[in-house]
This record gives structure tokens, sequence and C-alpha cells, in this order.
């Protein structure tokens, strides 16, 4: 029994993987296979949501992320851990732009997500505004109505004499129309002042996530694409794609 499991797992390991049955494949040579990955490709990372082991995606609703740094030390440091986005998969995306040719491998396409909501661990030290600020405690910031837009460029490799697609750069930009921030305990052992430090960083919160938001922007990209790229290490070409 042990012997069949341990050759079971062997053999996972080294087979290439196709995408599950229910996933809807697009046509690399479809005229319309920009129309296809806008319609499909979300409707695939939903079914993903809670992580797929076997091709090496991790759980994506909520995304964790150990942690998110930024700030400079002169004005405002930011340190988010044990980060939980909420939201992410709710995105649809539009306008694809994609060529998976060899010589010519890229996917642009834009976004649009209702909300993501951001809970972590925060610790945040300097100025902000008129206040300083030396607090930490639960955070739980949503942003609304998010505008994103991704580009990827690609590669192709060989493995085990199959040709798999790797993504070697991945861009995501994204604007949220609304930003609320609710930061607890942020003047440390003063719920008051904590309160109208509150209120202030939401009337100003677009101005505020602009600091936040490039680093979000880097983490998330990075998170995206580790992803894809373990999906499609496992899953050659010819399996992600119709001819
Ligand atoms: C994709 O790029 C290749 C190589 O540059 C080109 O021959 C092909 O026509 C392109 N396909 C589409 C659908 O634009
Ligand atoms: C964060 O806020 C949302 C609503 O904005 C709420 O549903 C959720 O329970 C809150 N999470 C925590 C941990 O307070
Ligand atoms: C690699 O694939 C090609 C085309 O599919 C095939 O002709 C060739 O025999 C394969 N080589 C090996 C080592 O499996």
């Amino acid at each position: 029994m042990r012997v069949v499991s341990v050759l079971a797992l062997f053999l996972t390991a080294v087979a290439a993987k196709s995408l599950p049955a229910d996933i809807v494949r697009c046509s690399r040579s479809d005229p319309n296979l920009n129309r296809c990955l806008d319609v499909h490709v979300m409707e695939a990372v939903r079914k993903f949501a809670g992580g797929n082991k076997d091709l090496g995606i991790s759980q994506l609703e909520p995304l964790l992320i150990d942690k998110i740094q930024l700030g400079d030390p002169d004005t405002l440091q930011q340190e988010y851990n044990n980060v939980q986005l909420y939201g992410i998969t709710s995105a649809t995306i539009l306008n694809s732009r994609a060529n998976f040719s060899d010589e010519n491998c890229h996917w642009d396409y834009e976004s649009v997500t209702p909300s993501t909501r951001m809970e972590a661990d925060y610790k945040v030290k300097g100025r902000l505004l008129l206040f300083h600020i030396d607090g930490q405690g639960k955070c739980n910031n949503t942003l609304y109505d998010i505008q994103g837009q991704n580009s990827f460029k690609c590669e192709k490799f060989k493995k085990k004499n199959k040709t798999h697609i790797r993504i070697t750069d991945h861009v995501f930009k994204f604007k949220p129309k609304r930003v609320v921030l609710d930061y607890d305990n942020i003047i440390a052992g003063n719920k008051q002042l904590s309160e109208e430090v509150r209120k202030t960083l939401n009337e100003n919160s677009l101005a505020i996530y602009s600091d936040f938001g490039p680093a979000l922007e880097k983490v998330m990209a990075s998170v995206w694409m580790q992803n894809v790229n373990r999906v499609f290490s496992r899953v050659p070409e010819d399996e992600l794609f119709l001819p």
C-alpha cells in the first residue's frame, strides 16, 4: 500500500498536468482569442479560488500575503503582516490583446473589480497629515471600483519534450475610485484621538492610498506571476490551449 502511494506521488510529480475538464480552454488560432480570454479566464480563476495543489495554485480567496513594507524613515513607515485580501476573484477582464506566438508572446488586458478588502496586522510610525502616529493593531481597508491594467510578457521553453509558456514580466497597475480605511488603535491607548485620526484619514483616503498603492501593485503582480508560472510549468502549452 505504502509503496503504491509513493509511486503514485512520484508519477504525478513527473507527468505533465492538464487543466481540469470543467475549465474552458481557448483556441490559440481563434480570431476571437481575445474575446475568449476575456470571457473565460476569470471564470477559471474563480474555480481555483480555494487553491489547487496539483497545479501549484495558492488559495486566492482570501489571498494571503506574509508581509508588505513601505515608506521611508523620514516620513511614514508602514508594515502589514498576515495580509488577507478578499475579492480579487470577483474581477472581470476586458480588452485582452494577446498573442502567444513564440516570437511575440504577450497578453495585455484591463480589469474591473467591484471591491477588494484588505485585513492585516499593521504597524505605522511617523507623520501623517497633522498627526504623529505610532500605532499597531488590526486594519481593515476596502478599495472600491478598481480599474486595473495588466501587462504580461512571456516566452516559451521546453520541458520533457513539451513546450511550456513562462511569464517573464508582469506589470499590474490599479486605481480604486474610493478607499475606506479602518485602522484600530492608531493612536495607542487613545480611543478618542484614534477616532479623530480615522475620520481625517478617510477624508483624505485616496491621497493616502496613493503612497500605499504602488507597493500593493508590486506584491500583487509578483504573487500573480508566481501562481501563473507554477501552472504553466506543470501544464504544457498544448494543454492550456486548443489548437
Ligand atoms: C501573433 O504574432 C505572430 C508573430 O509576430 C504573427 O505572425 C501573428 O499574426 C500574430 N497573431 C495575431 C492574432 O495577431
Ligand atoms: C472589515 O469590514 C467589513 C465591512 O467593511 C466587515 O464585513 C468585516 O467583518 C470587517 N472585518 C473585520 C476583521 O473587522
Ligand atoms: C519529441 O517530440 C517530437 C514531436 O512531438 C517527437 O518527434 C520526438 O520523437 C520527441 N522526442 C523525444 C525524445 O521524446
